[in-house]
């Protein structure tokens, strides 16, 4: 069985996609079986991830259906698309918007609704080591979808007052969907992202956040903010074994991930021993 984990705050642009591709990413180098499932309709990590592939492959991906075809014949399978090496993702596609809308056409009952997804990830996950989720920074079936289908979550916590409350408010939400529908899940980590190196104001919000939700909680190593992260989402991530595709900045940014998908094994590990 998989570990299947979410990045998740209910404020936009924290970095919950960047983290979650370049995680993914690390993973797969690792020589684990990685799935991502997209399933935010804006598709910024499907995008991500095929311009990846496109960057480092040169080959360019075609696609006979979408997610939501896939969704629609009960088969996730048919939309697998290999990225690299241990890396596939589950792409999204526009109409991938029109989720909510079928759902309701398809299932009287609200709890069917959220858990067609699992029904259909428990049919593939024995293929991976681990499955990442993306979602939209909504209250939406988007994210209660891939809530139920979970068993942690991390949350992605930019050094700014909206994102405290996004991320408070994402996990006061996971507890009423817990209490709503009694699964288990687990809190990987807060995931702090800076959003300048050096900034009083963001250590502050730092601080002010590691005293609500108890500094054990958060990870160890920070996400930097680095310029050349902002590239990745429209050029896709350098291949770190050809030599004449990567600079300095982008090795920096590679061993940040490094160390940060380190702590990501490990508070996985450490979660699976309290089980
Ligand atoms: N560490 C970083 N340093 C600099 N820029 C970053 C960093 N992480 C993310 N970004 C940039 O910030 C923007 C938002 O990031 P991203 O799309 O990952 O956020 P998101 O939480 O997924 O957004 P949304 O809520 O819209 O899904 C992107 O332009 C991305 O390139
Ligand atoms: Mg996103």
């Amino acid at each position: 069985m998989a570990e299947k984990i979410l990045f998740a705050n209910f404020k936009g642009g924290t970095g919950k996609t960047t983290n979650a591709c370049m995680i993914s990413l690390r993973l797969a180098e690792l020589g684990n079986k990685t799935l991502l499932i997209d399933l935010d309709p804006q598709a910024n990590a499907t995008g991500m991830l095929l311009l990846t592939k496109q960057r480092n492959t040169g080959e360019i991906t075609k696609f006979n259906s979408t997610l939501m075809t896939a969704l629609d014949d009960g088969n996730l399978e048919s939309i697998i698309t290999s990225i690299k090496q241990n890396l596939d993702i589950i792409p999204t596609f526009v109409d991938f918007a029109g989720y909510p809308y079928y759902l309701m056409d398809k299932f009287e009952d609200e709890r069917d609704r959220v858990y067609y997804l699992k029904t259909l990830i428990d049919k593939i996950e024995d293929k991976y080591d681990y499955i990442i989720f993306d979602v939209p920074p909504t209250i939406s079936i988007f994210t209660d979808s891939a809530v139920v289908a979970c068993d942690a979550v991390t949350i992605v916590l930019q050094t700014q007052e909206h994102s405290f409350l996004g991320s408070q408010m994402f996990i006061e939400y996971l507890q009423k969907l817990v209490n709503k529908y009694s699964f288990e899940i687990d809190i990987l980590g807060i995931l702090p992202v800076l959003l300048k190196n050096t900034s009083k104001v963001d250590q502050a919000v730092l601080e002010n956040a590691k005293e609500e939700f108890g500094e054990v909680n958060f990870f160890e190593n920070v996400v930097k903010n680095m310029e050349r992260i902002k590239r990745y989402s429209m050029q896709g991530v350098p291949d770190m074994t050809n030599r004449n595709d990567y600079d300095m900045h982008d090795v920096k940014v590679y061993d940040m991930y490094k160390h940060v998908t380190d702590e990501f094994l490990e508070r996985l590990n450490r979660i699976e021993g309290e089980q």
